[in-house]
């Protein structure tokens, strides 16, 4: 892809590269120099940029801060066997990007916009991307709201930026999770769907309460009966009950992860049964009793595949198989991986060599 947009592209004097240790990245902390900016009025995208990573001026009136139209992606780039770079399933997440901003009265964004910003910023940066096993860069497009005005109404100004992470995976050992079956995540009819800000800001007293147990994350359930698994928040869900693949179906609660879709293809090729579809909590419990649930985790881009260890439910804790008998995901997140990085063939074309 060229610069056919007119990017103007502010370097910085000089690199935080060398101060930055990269055997020691968690999530979300470490910012590489630069970042991507657009601005939205009118109807019209202007003053694309790159430019140093930092602080945005903005009035404290903005109406994203106030009533919550911001949204977000978390997409990956991989330094790939050969050295070269490569983003992965980018497409999926401009279209979801896309679907959240209509959800949120937002403007959609030009999909040469999106991945132009990431190819300008991923140039600048290119050194930036990792290349140990396990770590990438991790692309953040976002999204708000910017006109200084307190009516509740959709905004007529906004912002997009990508700010980019070297990053590890989000989860660093199996996880301890608990069914949340008082607060709820989302509704029917809500913005479950969307990667929009509030969803995320609603689960993080729910969270900090099970933190306080111990547990690594929650498992969201439907907010009518409490008794179906949806997702945790950070990532969806896949189960192994009976030898097959077993999540739930994509709804208005539920986010539709790239990471969980990419499983699902990987799941099929490999000649694995895979079931969408409601799944109720009495099932898996019942499962992890009865021994027919074999194998749980969380799936997210930042999540990456994260073998879940113990299930609370209601105050009892249900130890599951130990993660390293677990071969499907394992066989699976492998496959995944090799992808990833350049070192199995890309057969779904899924990706995007800069
Ligand atoms: C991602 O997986 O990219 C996410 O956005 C999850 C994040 C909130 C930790």
């Amino acid at each position: 892809m060229t610069d056919t947009l007119n990017i103007k592209i502010t370097k910085v004097d000089q690199s935080r590269l060398p101060g930055i240790n990269f055997s020691d990245l968690p999530f979300g902390k470490v910012f590489s120099d630069h970042m991507f900016i657009a601005e939205y009025e009118n109807g019209v995208w202007s003053n694309l940029q790159v430019l140093p990573f930092g602080p945005i001026p903005m009035s404290p009136a903005i109406s994203a801060l106030h009533y919550g139209q911001a949204i977000f992606e978390g997409m990956k780039a991989y330094r790939q066997a050969d050295g070269k770079i490569s983003v992965f399933r980018g497409d999926k997440n401009f279209q979801r990007f896309n679907k959240s901003a209509v959800r949120m009265a937002m403007p959609t964004i030009p999909k040469e916009i999106f991945m132009q910003g990431i190819v300008e910023l991923i140039k600048i940066d290119e050194k930036w991307v990792p290349n140990q096993d396990g770590y990438s860069l991790y692309l953040r497009p976002v999204m708000f709201a910017t006109d200084p005005y307190l009516g509740v109404k959709a905004s007529d100004k906004y912002t997009f930026a990508i700010l980019t992470t070297p990053t590890g995976p989000y989860y660093s050992k199996p996880l301890k999770v608990k069914i949340e079956t008082e607060f709820t995540r989302a509704d029917e009819g809500g913005v479950g769907y969307a990667k929009t800000a509030g969803n995320y800001g609603r689960s993080i007293f729910p969270f900090a309460e099970a933190a306080k147990e111990g547990f690594d994350q929650l498992i969201w359930t439907d907010s009518a009966t409490h008794e179906y698994i949806e997702e945790a928040g950070t990532a969806n869900l896949i189960f192994v009950i009976d030898g097959k693949l077993v999540t739930p179906s994509i709804r208005s609660t539920v986010l539709d992860g790239v990471t969980r879709d990419t499983i699902i293809h990987l799941a099929k090729e490999a000649g694995i049964e895979v079931e969408e579809r409601r799944i109720s909590i009495k099932e898996i419990i019942e499962g992890i009793k009865n021994g027919t649930l074999t194998d749980a985790f969380a799936a997210g881009t930042a999540a990456t595949v994260t073998p879940i260890g113990e299930i609370s439910y209601h105050g009892k804790l249900y130890i599951l198989a130990d993660p390293e008998t677990r071969s499907i995901s394992k066989g699976i997140a492998k496959t995944l991986n090799d992808i990833r990085y350049g070192l199995a063939p890309d057969k779904f074309g899924w990706n995007w060599v800069l």
